[in-house]
């Protein structure tokens, strides 16, 4: 065994995605049926925020409580790591006195160089280039609500950004075909998407938002405006004006298609209020399976990593 991290999909196989997503689904039935699982019992999670963040934060503190460990919230703005001290220290001293890390941060790189000096799991909870944790979450609530996504079609529209990027890599480890749809100039970085491809992603480049969700099983989209992106607002509102999923759009996918947004979302921008308020809509079961998925995903760090 040797230190295992999760800083994107493509560092767990086909495999022990699958085995991720089942324990994720049995110990969302431990939880709803009572059945205490302190599995990492004595254990602590660090947290380390650079950004906003609802679902992220509840998740990973409130898994780790459920699991009998401890997590620690470090806003970046009270550590000295936000005063400047170098992130390979904070690394090796984080690192010596908990058992694991999870961090949210602007620059990808920044959680990798954390992942180089430090002696435990690091887990990418986003950085501007991806958001792993929550394709996992996302494919959990496709395959309770519809079995395997081995094979099925998931249509992407909007921007191609960090949740673009991993639904890239998720076609690897999950063996969906993932449409995308993004205006001129928005498309998912170049390099990611060769790479994706190399790997064995099946991705197709679409023109249009209707050619992306033809015989799609799953629609999904993001914020027009990802966080520190806030100022750009305005003329990424004329960018994608086209680019909206609603009910219209929908009707152009597969009839059981579903819809995910990982949340927050912009009603009346890049998604309408009747379909993630509809009955195609899955977002809520998307944002609670943060949670389960999760906790497997640590238990799994833990279990693999010496
Ligand atoms: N989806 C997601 O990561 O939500 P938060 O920004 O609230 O953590
Ligand atoms: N693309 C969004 C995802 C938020 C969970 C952002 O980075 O702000």
């Amino acid at each position: 065994m040797s230190l295992r991290h999760f800083l994107t999909l493509l560092d767990i196989s086909p495999e022990e995605g699958t085995s991720i997503l089942a324990r994720g689904i049995a110990l969302k039935a431990k939880q709803k049926n009572g059945e205490t699982h302190p599995t990492l019992a004595g254990k602590a999670l660090a947290m380390i925020f650079d950004k906003a963040s609802t679902r992220t934060r509840v998740s990973f503190e409130t898994g780790m409580f459920q699991l009998g460990g401890h997590a620690l919230f470090l806003h970046s703005g009270t550590t000295q790591l936000g005063r400047g001290e170098p992130v390979e220290d904070s690394a090796r001293v984080i690192s010596s006195m908990v058992d694991m890390v999870m961090i949210r941060t602007f620059d990808h790189a920044m959680v990798e160089k954390f992942a180089e000096y430090s002696s435990v799991p690091v887990i990418n909870a986003l950085t501007d280039l991806t958001h792993p944790c929550q394709i996992l979450a996302d494919v959990m609530t496709f395959v309770e609500h519809r079995g395997s996504i081995k094979s099925k079609t998931v249509a992407w529209i909007g921007d191609g950004n960090n949740m673009a990027h991993s639904w890239m890599n998720g076609s690897v480890t999950f063996g969906y075909t993932l449409n995308i749809a993004t205006p001129n100039g928005y498309a998912p970085d170049a390099m990611r998407l060769r790479h994706a491809i190399s790997k064995g992603a099946k991705i197709n480049l679409c023109n249009t938002p209707q050619e992306a969700v033809q015989g799609a099983d799953l629609v999904t989209t993001d914020v027009w405006a990802s966080m520190g992106q806030e100022e750009e607002q305005k003329i990424r509102e004329a960018a994608f004006k086209d680019y909206q999923v609603n009910s219209k759009l929908m009707t152009q996918a597969n009839s059981d298609a579903l819809f995910m947004h990982c949340l927050p979302a912009h009603r009346g921008e890049e998604v309408s209020a009747d379909v993630i308020d509809g009955n195609q809509s899955v977002v809520w079961d998307e944002a609670e399976n943060r949670l389960h998925v999760q906790k497997a995903l640590m238990e799994f760090l833990m279990d693999t990593s010496t």
